[in-house]
């Protein structure tokens, strides 16, 4: 079938559905709830849902450990809810994508029950090794959750790889069986109307073979000997040629530890590409080292890095996704921003990568300018990777890291206005809602035409409307300033010139040649003062003709 890459002209909108909306008052976010919402959604501008996991799941990572692929949890609403509003979503013309997640199921998954009883065919499709004469484990590989990367399986005899929590062994993907699994789900999906999938730790479902010692890797030991292993390709390949090539749909590769080059590999637009985007984690990485377990104070010139070398590399070869939060890091305003000019650095933040080329997504909440959650215990945390952070560390310590690194700062439920629980349920909800949702809510920022809200609105709906932003080349101006970021985009008849501050004082900028007479599109603050950027200010401008 034709792919007619149909996510070029789309913004994206993550939902995250414990925490997004609560529709039967059981305190969960549930599909009765996004049902409900959907048109919030698409009152931003928003033509795609991607849902994190809505599979049946014993939860220990929040549904990214499932027990039964072709299924949704009841707590969710089940095949019937979910039939709704894809059903609804797609009346709206909005594509509805899911989380795949196949490196890894959920211990409790009927195929590792039976694995663990060398049940037929089962026996093989989890990375088992005995044990060893002198009591080492099989190697020396780090899980990415909890300690090291096997457990001993006392009913089998044997260990079992697990590179994320202990309830979560990898598929031997190296087992045909197991890939005729996926594909199996693929089509399951994709026949009940879904358009396409968000993969989940995809570069790392193929091993070195032997699964060699790993010498290099001070931490997360062993990710050179299966992020990207050794067939990998052929893997991706074989799911696109069975599967995926049958159907107009989309994918979206996560791929931690992958610079363009790499990522050229999987997503060079060519008829037969593996996958169409991928979740690199750079742009992530403008306050940290890799990943937000080593803090560094923020930098904008790390930020605007990342972003141009991936719009520079990709150019006329692969297309971009666009984010800058998801359900894994804490809040951007809180990182990246400031919570003192909360308001006016979500919106520069929003500028500084919605009129970037590619295909934005939005994380519940972003679109508010949610912050990160501080509780005032460690013990408050629900994360499975935040509850082994730092774990050896004093209290005091610890828990200012955490309140810098933890993935749950995100996960609060959704402030949908100024009532009990943030209107996020009518029950009790599953998690500590952020005390702030009195000032920052939906309800609230609906009726003021200058709130964060209204400004994505406005944002996206300029993204729309002008094709320099589909498809204009990307300059980025004064690579070296670390207060201000400034690109343009351009086509033969219209140029687009996008500023933002990251500056809590006035700044002083200088408008680029030709430009003085661009029309203002939007600006965070109401009024414009020539040659001065306010803390955090944002403007975009529209000049026809190159
Ligand atoms: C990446 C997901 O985004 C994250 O939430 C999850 O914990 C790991 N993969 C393991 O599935």
């Amino acid at each position: 079938m034709e792919r007619t890459r149909w996510y070029k002209d789309m913004v994206f909108y993550q939902i995250w559905p414990r925490s997004f909306c609560d529709g039967n008052g059981d305190g969960i976010g549930d599909l009765q709830g996004v049902y409900e919402k959907l048109d919030y959604i698409q009152s931003l501008g928003a033509d795609g849902i991607w849902f994190s996991p809505l599979y049946p799941s014993p939860g220990i990572d929040c549904g990214y450990d499932i027990s039964d692929y072709m299924n949704i949890a009841a707590e969710y609403g089940g095949m019937e809810w979910f039939r709704k509003v894809l059903d609804g979503a797609h009346a709206r013309g909005m594509k509805v994508i899911m989380d795949l997640v196949v490196n890894h199921t959920s211990d409790e998954h009927e195929w590792f029950q039976k694995s663990r009883r060398r049940v037929d065919p089962y026996t093989d499709y989890y990375i088992w090794r005995p044990k060893k004469a002198n009591g080492k484990l099989p190697n020396n590989w780090d899980s990415n959750f909890e300690g090291k990367a096997w457990q001993y399986d006392p009913l089998r005899g044997e260990y079992y790889l697990h590179l994320f929590a202990v309830k979560q062994p990898d598929l031997n993907m190296d087992n045909p069986l197991v890939r005729e699994e996926v594909k199996k789900v693929l089509r399951f999906w994709l026949e009940l109307g879904v358009d396409g999938f968000r993969e989940d730790v995809i570069t790392y479902i193929s091993k070195a073979e032997g699964l060699p010692d790993d010498h290099l890797f001070p931490v997360y030991k062993g990710m050179p000997k299966y992020n990207h292993g050794p067939h990998i390709h052929e893997y991706l390949s074989e799911f696109r040629t069975d599967v995926l090539s049958h159907y107009d749909c989309m994918t979206l590769a996560e791929a931690p530890l992958v610079w363009p080059k790499r990522a050229l590999e999987y997503i060079r637009e060519t008829p037969n590409s593996e996958i169409d985007m991928m979740i690199q984690f750079q742009c992530m990485c403008a306050d940290c080292l890799f990943s937000d377990y080593f803090h560094l104070p923020f930098s904008l010139r790390r930020m605007k890095r990342a972003f141009s070398s991936w719009q520079n590399k990709l150019e006329g070869k692969a297309w971009n996704m666009l984010y800058l939060e998801n359900h894994d890091h804490p809040r951007v305003v809180s990182r990246y921003g400031s919570e003192q000019y909360r308001a006016e650095s979500a919106k520069s933040l929003a500028a500084a990568y919605l009129f970037l080329k590619g295909t934005p997504f939005v994380y519940q909440g972003q679109e508010i300018g949610m912050t990160s959650w501080y509780p005032e215990h460690s013990d408050m945390y629900e994360d499975v990777q935040t509850r082994n952070q730092y774990r050896n560390l004093p209290e005091s310590r610890r828990l200012p890291k955490l309140h810098q690194a933890s993935r749950d700062s995100a996960r609060t439920p959704m402030q949908w206005s100024d009532e009990e629980n943030a209107g996020f349920t009518s029950g009790k909800p599953w998690f500590y809602v952020n005390r702030n949702y009195t000032e920052i809510n939906v309800a609230q920022q609906e009726n003021d035409p200058e709130s964060v809200l209204n400004f994505y609105r406005k944002a996206i709906a300029l993204r729309k409307a002008l094709p320099v932003v589909k498809d204009g080349i990307y300059r980025e101006l004064h690579p070296l300033s670390n207060r201000l970021y400034m690109y343009l985009r351009q086509t033969k008849q219209q140029q687009l010139l996008v500023v933002c501050s990251f500056s809590s004082k006035a700044e002083r900028f200088r408008m680029p040649k030709g430009f003085t007479s661009g029309e203002l599109l939007l600006g965070s603050y109401p009024d414009e003062e020539p040659g001065v950027l306010r803390p955090y200010e944002c403007r975009v401008y529209l000049k026809q003709g190159d």
